[in-house]
């Protein structure tokens, strides 16, 4: 069976962005506990005039624009977000619309909180390997934007952003092993938004725990799957790098910290607390650590969090891990979790994902703008249009009675 995966991947991030300890000061905590407490240094705030459908959009539009694939090569249109715009329009529509893809696609969006974009990105590889596709490609895009209530302990972990993905039978990129992942899922209570909410709640201690818990069961499925009679290695000498969910970087340490622990009781190592903390930095540093770059500067982009990270991964490392193999941990409360690996591919490093120059592109946001930015959002009716510099293709300028308006933006 040939190899299936992603052939081209574009970032989108919003044009604003909030230092952390501009944040802090604000609301009283020490910056040191935002820094090294949750690993971050400033999150993207999405302004007014960006929504689900925009991020979601702006991603994938370059892939068009370059060349990298047509728009009649796409037979399957997915869209994993947690940031709907309506609860019976899919966001997937409005997309399909504005990058004008070709009416013989089918086109759904995908919801089971940060893990949808796992979801849509497994059913697209499996569509392809099954023959369904017919030659043609699929288009996976994960978008969202985190919100949590001002004031909140969930405050500093929000963020924003989109990460496009063609998946296709040329896996220049990444060549997702579908065969062998593995699944976890559990009816908790950890995080949610109920349907007349803006912002999240979060049982965020809680939370912490559940993905720990999910990472231990995913795992133990995906080494059920790779078959008994695998003789047992421990993951950090089979893959050269590892990416995690990220809601804040440092629960990507806990979440290393936890698996190689698991590793450690299989083997019946008797190694002690010290000397297997000092390991597990060590392995942290050289194949979680780099690949966080994007999520200390973004924060919590919900689905796309783990394909920021891949998007690092692939523009500042790809061309050295080439051929290397790499695990991926997807997590989405409520939960669902799925464990598995990848090969980096032949492109690797030889594009750019966006994710470098959008975060240069960057400007910085006070407090009171931000504050103003949140209201903003709160108010129907408004109408919105972006300023200079808005590197987006399109825009929302708000809601005309009972209808979303999406513009293009003219240079
Ligand atoms: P909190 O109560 O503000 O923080 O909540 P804390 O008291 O637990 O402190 C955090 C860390 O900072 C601790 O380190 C402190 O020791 C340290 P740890 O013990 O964890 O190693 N600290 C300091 N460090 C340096 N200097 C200081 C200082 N003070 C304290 N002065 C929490 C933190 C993450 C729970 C909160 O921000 C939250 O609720 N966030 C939202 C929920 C979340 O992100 N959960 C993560 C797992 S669930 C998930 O990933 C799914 C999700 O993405 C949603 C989806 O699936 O759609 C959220």
């Amino acid at each position: 069976m040939r190899d299936v995966g992603i052939e081209s991947l574009n970032v989108y991030l919003p044009m604003y962005s909030l230092p952390l300890e501009e944040l802090a000061r604000a609301r009283g905590v020490d910056p040191e506990k935002y820094w090294f407490g949750l690993g971050l240094e400033t999150m993207a705030i999405a302004p007014p005039w960006e929504d689900a459908v925009t991020l979601a959009a702006n991603a994938a539009a370059p892939l068009f624009e370059s060349g990298a694939v047509s728009r009649d090569e796409i037979g399957l249109l997915l869209v994993a977000t947690e940031s709907a715009v309506d609860h019976a329009k899919p966001v997937s529509i409005f997309v399909h619309e504005l990058l004008r893809a070709q009416p013989a696609c089918r086109t759904y969006e995908l919801k089971h909180a940060c893990y949808s974009g796992t979801a849509a990105l497994m059913t697209a590889v499996q569509w392809i390997a099954s023959g369904a596709a017919r030659g043609r490609k699929a288009l996976v895009i994960a978008t969202d934007i985190a919100r949590y209530h001002r004031g909140s302990a969930g405050e500093p972990t929000q963020g924003a952003g989109a990460v496009a993905m063609v998946v296709s039978s040329v896996p220049h990129q990444l060549a997702v092993d579908f065969r062998s992942s593995g699944s976890f899922a559990e009816g908790v209570f950890d995080f949610w938004r109920p349907l007349d909410r803006r912002e999240a709640l979060v049982d965020g201690q809680y939370s912490v725990d559940c993905y720990l818990r999910a990472l231990e069961g995913a795992y133990a499925d995906f080494r059920a799957a790779e078959g008994e009679g695998t003789a047992w290695q421990p993951a950090t000498d089979r893959y050269r790098a590892f990416l995690y969910h990220v809601p804040f970087p440092k629960m990507a340490w806990k979440a290393h910290r936890r698996l190689l622990e698991i590793d450690r009781r299989m083997s019946g190592s008797e190694l002690g607390a010290a000397e297997s903390e000092r390991l597990a930095q060590a392995s942290f540093e050289t194949a979680v650590s780099p690949h966080l770059a994007a999520c200390r500067a973004v924060g919590n982009s919900y689905t796309a969090s783990l394909y920021f990270c891949l998007a690092e991964l692939l523009e500042a490392q790809g061309e050295r891990l080439r051929g290397q193999r790499a695990a991926l941990f997807s997590y989405g409360s409520g939960c669902c979790a799925e464990f598995f690996t990848g090969m980096v591919g032949s492109g690797a490093g030889s594009t750019e994902t966006g994710v470098r120059r959008l975060l240069a592109a960057r400007r910085p946001v006070t407090i009171d703008e931000y504050e103003v930015m949140r209201e903003a959002e709160d108010s129907p009716g408004n109408e919105f249009r972006p300023p200079e510099g808005f590197q987006g293709h399109f825009y929302y300028s708000g809601t005309d009675r009972d209808r979303r308006r999406y513009l293009p933006v003219s240079r």
